[in-house]
Order: C-alpha cells, then structure tokens, then sequence
C-alpha cells in the first residue's frame, strides 16, 4: 500500500521535478522578472520579434541602471528562442559607438527596433527610432542598420526623416498648397482643424517628416511598411518601403490626422489589418486603442480600447510594442507590451497577453499566468 502511495506520488511529482531541475519555463508571467538563459531579467524593451526559419528573435532596447538608462548606452539587444518562453542571450546585435562625429554614439536615444528579413537580398533590415545625442527627442529620424544574420552585429546605414520633399498620397492640392500662421496655439479648435488638415506635413515638406514610435510589416506580397508617429506624434504615417527594405518608397500616407498615437502594433487577419496603439502621456500608460483596415493604406476605422476588465484604462499598465503571429497557430496572436520603469529603466516589465477576437474587434484581458494551448 505505502509502495503503491510513493509510486503515485512520484508520477505525479515526476514532471514538476523535471521542470524544476531543467529551468525551463512553460508559461508567461505578465508584469514578473524574466530570466534568460543566464537567469538575468531580460533587456529588450520597445521590442519586436522575427520568426525565421524556425527561430523567434527578439529585439529590443538593452537598457541601463539607474539615471539616464533609457538612453542608448549599449544598442540594440538581441535573444532567441523556439517556444516563446525560454530565450537565449545573444548579444548585441547593433552597437552604439565611442565616436561622437556617429550619430549612433553613446548616449543617444535608440527605440523601439524592429527586424524584418529581406528575402531579395537574403539578409535582415532593421529599422528603430533615433533621437540624437543631447537633442531630446526632436531629431525625430529613423535609423537603419543591416546584416547577413539575425544576431548580427548589424552594420548602420544612417538615419533620416522620411519622405523629404514628397507629399502623401492622401493629400489633397488643397492641402498642397496650404499656409499656416507661426506659433498658433496649442490644442485650441483652429490648432487641431490646422494639424487635422496637414500642418506639419507641410512644415516638415522639404527637410522630410518626423518619425518617432515606430513599427514595421511585412505584407503577403512582400511589400514593407514603416509606420512610425509623425507630425510631433498627432497623426501615424504608413510608408512603403523600396525593395531592399533599407529605403523609403516614396508612397506614404496619414492615416487618424490629429489622433495623437503612438506605439503602433500591426497585424493582418482574416485579410485585413488590425492595429493596436496607444495614447502620448510619455512613460505612464494610458488607454490603448485598435483600429482596423481592409488596405493598409487605410481608410482605417477606430475600434476603441481592446482592453476588459480593471487596469483596462492603463492597458493593465503598459504600452504597446508588437504583435506576434505564432507560428502553427492559426489566428493566435500574443500582444507584447513594456511596462516602463523610467526610474531604473533597466527593470520595465513585458507584459504580454493573448490577443483574442470578438469578430474583428481585438480584445485584451489580464491573466497573470498563461500559456500557449
Ligand atoms: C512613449 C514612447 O512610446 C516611448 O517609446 C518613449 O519614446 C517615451 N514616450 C519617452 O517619453
């Protein structure tokens, strides 16, 4: 009887056993630390993942400790991993340098890298937000760097504000040829008519648009976009990118004039494109919202907060970032966002959730532990 008791107790205990000795997590824990293969928090924040060949890669912000550790004082980190929950260190995949005649030098503002593989050219094409060093966040460029491997090191090609001298493709003559008296003011009814109406596409006309957040999509045919919060972050842009990935088409378009979003996440589904942002309040979070579209060049249609639940209105206090397909699962999506910690950058939280569906509306609820079904 006590023989027969030992043996249930250890096929019951067998597995967590196992698990336990190999380290190896099996679920996601919203909010909690997130040891790597090294057991150290992971640092990749503002992040992003590419699927190749069997591998997810993620990509993010390595942050510091302590004051001035949201800026860029490493580069761009990169992790692997097979299962979505255990990741493997890789490294740095681009580098910040010592030289201050770079624009990528120590101590500038890198955010938000994305990686897509160009299949042309069968290498990576990464893409961030660069703000330059000692300049705030008003350079609003986007920089770009390659490689011949996922991990890198990547190599920087420069940094730009998109489109100079080229107008969107939903702008009107009219609107062409618009001029706007210097220094309205801020936020009052003729102000927001005035960036509604492409204000600061026509300031920023000749020397090229701002672009801060930013994300990049891959679409069926292999068309690239980056969508990045242009005009002083109250209206996204959605730019083709050429080819190579490395360059800017040339066709681009506002989409939600005035709307005031930032941290875009894309996804297409079921043959149209949902997309989830956030509102600008800085490091704190606020209400998330989703929009969807049947062209990604819009028109696209606002469908609120995908949030449920309490912590809804903070998006369960974080802020978008991506949105993973994963792979073999059709229709399952993870949202993956930062729960920012200015103070000590170097502990944000990853806060990713399932993103489930009612129809076409996304939807997001809290769970603290969860795994893939
Ligand atoms: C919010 C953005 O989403 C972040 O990436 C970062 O730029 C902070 N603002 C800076 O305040």
């Amino acid at each position: 009887m006590k023989q027969n008791l030992t043996i249930i107790m250890l096929i019951i205990l067998t597995p967590f056993i196992i698990k336990a000795q190999s380290g190896k997590a099996d679920s996601f824990r919203p909010g909690e630390i997130w040891p790597d293969d090294q057991g150290i928090h992971i640092n990749a924040h503002g992040g992003g993942i590419l699927y190749h060949n069997g591998v997810y890669y993620w990509y993010g912000e390595h942050k510091t400790e302590g004051p001035g550790g949201n800026r860029a004082n490493v580069g761009v980190q990169v992790y692997s991993s097979t299962d979505l929950y255990n990741w493997k260190n890789e490294g740095v995949a681009m580098a910040v340098v010592d030289d201050e005649n770079s624009l990528i030098v120590r101590g500038c503002v890198i955010e938000r890298p994305k990686v897509i593989y160009n299949r042309k050219n069968n290498n990576f094409v990464l893409w961030f937000h660069h703000e330059l060093k000692g300049m705030g966040y008003t350079a609003a460029k986007t920089g770009v760097a390659v490689s011949n491997s996922p991990t890198g090191p990547f190599q920087y090609l420069g940094s730009i504000n998109p489109n100079p001298g080229i107008w969107p493709l939903n702008f009107t003559e009219e609107q062409k040829n618009s001029t706007y008296p210097d220094n309205m003011k801020s936020w009052t009814p003729e102000w927001i008519q005035a960036v509604k109406d492409g204000m600061f596409v026509v300031r920023d006309h000749k020397k090229g648009q701002m672009a801060r957040d930013m994300t990049l999509f891959v679409d069926d045919d292999g068309k690239a976009y980056h969508i990045h919060a242009s005009e002083e972050n109250l209206t996204l842009h959605i730019a083709e990118l050429d080819e190579d990935y490395t360059a800017f088409s040339g066709r681009y378009v506002r989409i939600l004039p005035a709307g005031h979003n930032e941290a875009p996440a894309i996804i297409k589904r079921n043959g149209k494109y949902v997309m989830i942002t956030s509102g600008c309040t800085g490091w704190d979070p606020n209400p998330a919202r989703s929009a969807i579209a049947s062209h990604i060049f819009g028109p696209w249609q606002e469908l609120g907060n995908p949030c449920i639940g309490e912590g809804a209105e903070i998006t369960f206090d974080s802020q978008s970032t991506y949105i993973i397909p994963v792979a073999g699962k059709p229709d399952y999506y993870i949202f993956m966002g930062d729960r920012w910690r200015p103070k000590n950058a170097i502990d944000g939280r990853y806060i990713w959730l399932p993103l489930e569906f009612d129809g076409d509306k996304p939807i997001l609820r809290w769970y603290s532990e969860w795994s893939i079904p």
